[in-house]
Parts: C-alpha cells; structure tokens; sequence
C-alpha cells in the first residue's frame, strides 16, 4: 500500500495529528443534525454506503448501525489502518486505499455516498463528481458536507483565514451540477478548553487561531453548514 494514494488533498489537520481530529470529531455536531437531514432526503436502512475521504473512519460504525454495508475510501494509508481498525468487528465494514477520482469500486454499487469535510470543496472536484454518478444506483443520493463561510462564528473565522474563498462562486457551482442545498446549524461542544485549544490550532493558521482564543470564552462554537444533496 503506498502511503498516500495520487491525486489526495493535502489534509494537514488530520494527516498529522489524527488524535486531535478524533477531540474534533467527537466535539462536531453532538446533536447529529447532520446525520438526521440525510436520513430526511434519503434513509440508509438496508443499504450500500460509501464514505469517501472517511479519513479515520469516525462515521464508518453510525452508518453501519443502519446499513447493509458500509465501504469507507481513503488516500493516507495510515488512516485506512486507522479506521479498519476501528471497524475491526464489524463485518459489514471495509475500508479501502483509494481517492474520490478514481473509486475502487464497481458502477451502479452503492445507495448512499457520504462525504464529510473532503476533496468536494467545490470547483475542481468534477472528476469526484463524475465517479459518484457512476458508482450510485437509481433510487441512490450523494452527501456532501462542508462550511457555510456566511454564517456562524465558525464561518466568521474562516473567512478571517481563508479571505479569498468564495461563497457564492461555490454555491453556483453546486447548483449547475445538480445539488440542492440545506443550511444547517451545527454546534462544537469540548468537554475540556485544552480540546477546544488544540482544535482551532489545527483548523486555522497561527495568528487566526490565537486571536480566536483570545476572543472565544468557553468550550461550546455554533458553526453553520452546508449539507449539498442530490438523488439519483
Ligand atoms: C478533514 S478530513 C475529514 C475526514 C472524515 N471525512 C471525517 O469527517 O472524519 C479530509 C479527508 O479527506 C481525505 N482526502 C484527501 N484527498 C482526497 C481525495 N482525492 N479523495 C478522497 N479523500 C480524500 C484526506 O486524506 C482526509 O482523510
């Protein structure tokens, strides 16, 4: 296996500091209102599920709570070794090398893909796009999860860290392939400060994050997402 597959993202927050991402995960969305608008456009129950980029695998054992099988796909060979062994028992998960422009998987085999935070930040990723078309059968949807920069103190901070990004160019780009749009209110919640720390000094860059910490008392962030949907 090489150790990352051609054509991944640079993810510098999870590549090198997974146990941290791990703190992230756990704080993100404590109230699955993701999971839950996913389920409203289309129900996993009994299905084939594709995670693409599932990175350490977090989200590999909800899906499989529902799912018939559930195949995460992820570039950096150290977190398919993370995430398989994560989903060790369970037999309806497997986790295979692999990046979104080129799935190692058959046409028309999955229901239901899922794409969190990962390569799909809008134009440049057709190519994941167009393996999605193939991969998905009729009945199926594609989820693509990533950050509303227009609202939220989480979209405050990273349009302070990301000034050149471009919402609207983002959602027009959306609109012509096919995706519709639910804005939705997320929250972090840290159980500790020294979590909340360490996260926000891998999500933005030094100066950006520090001033974050200097403003942002607590360990609770309301963060506004996109979820970007389509059925099949
Ligand atoms: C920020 S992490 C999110 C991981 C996971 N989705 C989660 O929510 O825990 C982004 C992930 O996308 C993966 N990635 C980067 N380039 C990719 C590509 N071309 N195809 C699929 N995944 C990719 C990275 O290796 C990384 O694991």
């Amino acid at each position: 296996m090489p150790l990352i597959a051609q054509g991944a993202r640079p993810s510098p927050n999870i590549w090198n500091h997974p146990d941290r991402y791990e703190l992230e995960n756990r704080a993100a969305d404590p109230d699955r209102v993701i999971e839950a608008a996913m389920h409203r456009r289309r129900p996993w129950a009994g299905a084939r599920v594709l995670d693409i980029g599932c990175g350490t695998g977090f989200h590999l054992p909800r899906f499989a709570a529902l799912a018939a099988h559930v195949v995460g796909v992820e570039p950096h060979g150290r977190l398919v070794e993370y995430a398989r062994r994560r989903c060790a028992r369970l037999p309806t998960v497997e986790v295979r090398q692999g990046v979104a422009q080129a799935l190692p998987l058959p046409d028309a085999s999955v229901d239901v893909v899922h794409a969190r935070w990962a390569y799909f930040f809008g134009p440049g990723c057709e190519p994941g796009l167009a393996e999605i078309r193939r991969v998905v059968r009729r009945g199926g949807a594609a989820f693509i999860i990533d950050n509303d920069a227009t609202r939220s103190s989480f979209g405050r901070w990273f349009r302070q860290a990301f000034p050149s990004y471009d919402p609207d160019r983002v959602e027009r780009f959306w609109a012509r392939q096919g995706y519709a749009r639910d804005s939705l209110d997320i929250r972090w919640r840290f159980e500790r400060r020294e979590d909340f720390e360490a996260v926000v000094r891998i999500e933005f860059p030094p100066a950006v994050a520090e001033r974050i910490l200097v403003e942002h008392d607590g360990l609770e962030v309301d963060y506004a997402v996109n979820l970007w949907w389509r059925l099949f």
